[in-house]
Formats: C-alpha cells, structure tokens, sequence
C-alpha cells in the first residue's frame, strides 16, 4: 500500500517523479506529494488522485521524491500526506510501512522540542535524522541510527537539502532501485520507472542503499557492503497503460485467454508437466503428507479451487488457510507439509509473514507468484510463476485464472510423481486446460447478455452468490467482486449452506447468481435454484452452452462453454467478473481504485 517514488539524474526529476506515480496510484490513491530539492526542498501535497494532474508546480530539479498514499495513521489530509519533513526543514522522507512504535518515539522527540505536523506514524522518521544529525553525526548515520529506532515495517527514501543524494532502506516493504545511463530510481513497483529503464536492483530487508553517482549497497545485519545483482525485467510497457479499454479492469478480463496460454506455455508436453525448472525434487514431492495453501482474497478464493485440483489430480490431502489467520495460530505443519503461498503481487504483508511462520517449523514453500523477484518469490524454496503481465486494476482478475492454471499444472504434477493417475487420463486434464483460452474468448463474446444482465439490476441492494464443489469459490470470488468495484454488498457460499442461513434474506429484490454448469453437481444445484424461486428470488444462472432446459428455472442464464469440472472455473468466473465490472459501470463507480482498497497490502 502507497506508492513510492524517487529519481536522481539529468532528467527532470519532479516530471519523471510525477509520471512515476501516476503508474503507482493503484497502491494507494488518497493524497499524495513530492519534495524536490532545488534551492532547498520544496514540497507539494494535495488530498485526491494524481491522475488529472499535468505539473506540480515544481520547476526544474535533479533530485526529487514522491508518495501516493493508502492512509494508515491519520486521515486523509494535506498535513498527513507524504512526503514528511524534519523540523528543521532539511530532511524529506516519504514511508510505505508501518512505525508500530511511532507513540514512543514522538514523546521522546517532543521531549527534546520537536513539534510534529501531522498525525502519521512516518513523521517521526525525518525528526529522528535531524535530532542525530544536531547530535554530529552526518546525513547517512543519522539515517543508519534512525533505523535503528525503529519497530516495524518499512520502505524509506530520505533526501537531505544539503547533500546530492537518496538514502534508502527496507524491511518488510517493497522497494527496488531502477538503473538507467547514470541516472537512477527508486520505486515500489517496477512499473513506475519502466518507461526510462527495465534494469533493476531487488534489494533485501536490512539493506540501506546509498545513490549517489553510483549504487551501494550495505546489510545492517550483515554489517557489511554487498552486491546485489542488476537483473533485467521483460515486462512490456504497454502492459501498464489501457490501450483501448476504459478500465484496467475489463482490459484484464479480456487478457485472460492470453494470460492462460503464457501461464501454460513450454509447461505441457503431452501428458506430462514440466517446470523450466523446479527445486523441490520429485522424492520431496512424493513423500509430502499434506498441503497446506496460504493466501488473501482473491489469492485464497483461487487456492479453495486449488485444493479440489491436486485433491482430484495429486491425491495429497490440502487445507486452505487465510495467511492472517495461518501465521498466528502457531500451525501443526513439518518437513512433510509442503505449504504453497499464492500471491499476484508477491508482497502481501500477512502471505509474507505466513511463509516465514511455515519455514520456521521445516515446512518447504512453493509460492504462486505474478511479480518476478517480488518478496514472496524470493523467501520460498521455489517459486511458479503466473505469466499473466502485470495487473493494475485493484480488483483481480487474470490473475486469479492464472493462478487456477499454475494449479492445474501442480495437480498433474504432482499426479505424474506420485502416479495417481494413468496417462491417458492425465493427457485427458491437460487436453481440458489448453482448450480453455479458446473458450475463454467465447465467453467474452458473450458480453451483451451480461450486460443487459447488469441494467437490470444495479440498483440493487444485495446479491447471493452460489455454487458447489470446484464452483463454491468461484461464488466467493463473484461475489467479492461485485462488492469491491460496485459497493453492492455480496454473499458467496456453498449452495447447500443456503438452507442454514442465508435463505432467510431471499425474497423478490435478491438476486442470486447460481453457478449451475452441468458437472458432478448438476442436479443437486437445480434443487436449490427450485428452492430460491419457491420464495421469489431472481435468479441469474451460469450455465453450460445448450441447456436450454435451464431457462425454465431461470431470470437470466449467462453461458459458458463445456468443460470438465475441475475445469469449470476458469470459464464461470468471467461472467461473475464481467457483471460485477458492468453494474459497477451503470452505477458510476471509479472501478479501477474502489474507495479504501490498494492493490498490495502490504501492512497487516
Ligand atoms: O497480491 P495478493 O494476491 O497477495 O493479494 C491478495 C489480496 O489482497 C487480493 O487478492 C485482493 O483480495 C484483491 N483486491 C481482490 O480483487
């Protein structure tokens, strides 16, 4: 959450500075800032978005910062946006994290006569480098003592008005160095600086970096210089901007089939898998006990249909686990419990820290990542990429579908090592899962259907959100959709669980939207369909080409193409994704950044 950014080079830094966080507004889009130096700082803040915003107001500069908030201590104001400057107005500091001992060190700040101007944990930061600077000790001590006072989470780039230089640290929160031709960068995401260059530095936790004329590097744990190595992204630029598409979120809808086939690619060969390569050795995988996934969101909805496919396919018992809820109830796992982490963005916070809780009682982590060289990819034993590019709208979507396909993938995997299954029927899985892009283009030409569908009912108030086996998380995931981008408020459950509860909110202004395709549950599902109509409910099915028996039963049938069942979900979430995005539209909602959402959490 918050987006960071900072430049040193020829250019002019308060331009780059600004173009850099419009590219990061999705992590966080409530206020933002920048301090440039030239002839002193000069800081700039407003309460709102960036995007409308042609030029700051800056001027020329060589060196600038810059911040895109997601309010965390303090409301949503002009004094608590970033970026934060020391009293002495010679230090500006912008912060992605949390201080979580903020309280104490503001009292003993005022204690020794600092006055403080917002409300912000992060404003202690700059106050505690001019009090060890007025103490002698130079800029960058100053910043390494600073450091050393602080309990928490942090992504920090500090300037000093004085000095021709950007200090930077990090524990816990996303930050990378851009290299250019003797200019430099410093950004929460790649994105931001991708336009000037695609050479990136990852930096670790403990590292402060110093970027002067050059990068350099140190480990305050290490207590020594180190080099981290220049890596080249292959990220496309086009990726980040929408191109035709109104909204980053129906670009991405409509990338899925593409996101499939690159997920996919030089991954099947016949009726085997194979990873480019893959660290966790086929007698690891055959002696693993269980699986246990750990994941948020729209990550852990995709890992419940993960379960039903290395179930199905693997015949490994799996267990899903919210990473909040898995990193503090001190987990009975092992060496023999593999635990795959699934992450779009990689830096989650609680995923993060859930991987390490799993590492530290001998599990082994797999993790399912979006973001090469992101934190969860490089604090698991071995990581499967999800080739979907990036994704900027809040709301996930190819994301989701390419993590259901790197599922796929693991289940036949793991069936092939531990010969579960005949080649012919693993042949048979795959066969499913290549046919999907090209049935996912299918459902997108379905379009209209799902938009007359959301006409209809975008005024309404609530929504239930049905399905069984592998399509009760694609309910879930319908229905956080729908209250992410429309505000509409949503229900997912199981359909059998209607009966325990939820039937008490059905009457004729509640949609429910029923994943009815004809698979292993065909038939018990068209009974709770029955019983949602005997007490008036509008009922919106998602349905398999050519029944048109289901019409009977039926308000609105969206269809899908056949498939399997374990299958079914990539296809039955589009519709959901679709109608959440068009009724979000009918009701005028900024759907890219929904209030009070950021893309990447990245505190608790
Ligand atoms: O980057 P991650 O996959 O770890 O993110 C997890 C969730 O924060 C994310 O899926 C969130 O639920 C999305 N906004 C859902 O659309």
């Amino acid at each position: 959450m918050c987006g960071i950014i900072g430049y040193k080079g020829a250019r002019n830094a308060n331009e780059v500075v600004l173009k850099g966080l419009k590219q990061l507004e999705y992590r966080g889009y409530d206020s933002w800032g920048i301090a440039s130096l030239s002839d002193g700082i000069n800081v700039v803040k407003k309460v709102g978005k960036i995007s409308g915003v042609d030029d700051a107001g800056l001027g020329e500069s060589r060196i600038a910062i810059g911040h895109t908030r997601w309010a965390t201590h303090g409301g949503v104001t002009e004094s608590n946006a970033h970026p934060h400057v020391s009293s002495d107005g010679k230090i500006a500091v912008i912060h992605n994290g949390i201080i979580e001992n903020y309280y104490e060190l503001r009292v003993f700040l005022r204690k020794e006569g600092f006055k403080f101007k917002s409300e912000t944990d992060t404003e202690v930061i700059p106050c505690l480098v001019e009090y060890f600077m007025k103490n002698g000790s130079s800029f960058e001590d100053a910043f390494r003592e600073m450091l050393l006072k602080l309990k928490g989470s942090y992504a920090i780039v500090a300037v000093n008005s004085d000095k021709d230089k950007m200090l930077v640290a990090r524990k816990a929160s996303p930050i990378v160095i851009g290299v250019g031709q003797d200019e430099f960068f410093v950004a929460s995401d790649v994105p931001a600086f991708l336009e000037y260059t695609n050479k990136v530095i990852f930096i670790e936790d403990n590292d402060i970096v110093e970027i002067n004329s050059k990068v350099e590097i140190e480990n305050v744990v290490l207590g020594k210089k180190v080099d981290r190595e220049i890596v080249e992204i292959d990220y496309d630029i086009d990726q980040a901007q929408k191109g035709k598409y109104e909204h980053f979120m129906l670009k991405e809808i409509y990338e899925q089939p593409d996101a499939i086939r690159e997920t996919i690619r030089g991954r099947v060969n016949g009726a085997r898998v194979e990873f480019e390569k893959f660290g966790l050795s086929d007698d690891y995988i055959a002696g693993v006990e269980r699986v246990v996934i750990i994941a948020c969101g729209t990550s852990w909805h995709a890992g419940i249909v993960g379960k039903f496919m290395i179930e199905a396919l693997g015949k490994i018992p799996v267990e899903v686990d919210y990473s909040s809820e898995f990193r503090y109830r001190n987990p009975v796992i092992d060496d023999k419990t593999l635990v795959v982490a699934i992450s779009q963005s990689g830096e989650t916070a609680d995923t993060l820290a859930a991987i390490k809780e799993a590492k530290s009682k001998g599990a082994k982590v797999l993790s399912v990542c979006n973001v090469m060289g992101s934190s969860v990819a490089r604090e698991s034993d071995e990581t499967i990429y999800t080739r979907a590019g990036i994704e900027i709208g809040v709301a996930s979507t190819k994301a989701f579908t390419s993590q259901l396909a790197v599922l796929y993938l693991f289940g036949v995997y793991v069936a092939q090592i531990r010969k579960t299954w005949d080649k012919d029927h693993l042949k048979e899985r795959l066969e499913y899962l290549e046919k999907i892009p090209e049935q996912m283009e299918k459902v997108l030409k379905g379009d209209k259907e799902i938009i007359a569908a959301a006409e209809k009912h975008f005024l309404k108030k609530n929504a239930l959100y049905l399905g069984r086996g592998t399509n009760y998380p694609v309910a879930l995931e319908g229905a956080l959709k729908l209250k992410e981008v429309s505000y509409i408020h949503a229900e997912g459950y199981p359909a059998a669980e209607m009966k325990h509860g939820p039937i008490a909110l059905i009457d004729n202004k509640m949609p429910v939207v029923v994943v009815a395709v004809q698979d292993e549950s065909y038939e018990k599902i068209k009974s709770n369909i029955e019983e949602i109509r005997a007490r008036g409910g509008i009922v919106i099915n998602v349905a398999t080409e050519g029944d048109k028996k289901i019409k009977d039963i039926s308000d609105i049938v969206l269809y899908v193409p056949e498939t399997s069942g374990l299958a079914y979900p990539f296809l039955t979430v589009m519709p959901l994704q679709l109608l959440a995005y068009h009724i979000a539209k009918f009701r005028e909602c900024d759907i890219d950044q929904p209030k009070n959402l950021a893309k990447s959490v990245t505190v608790e």
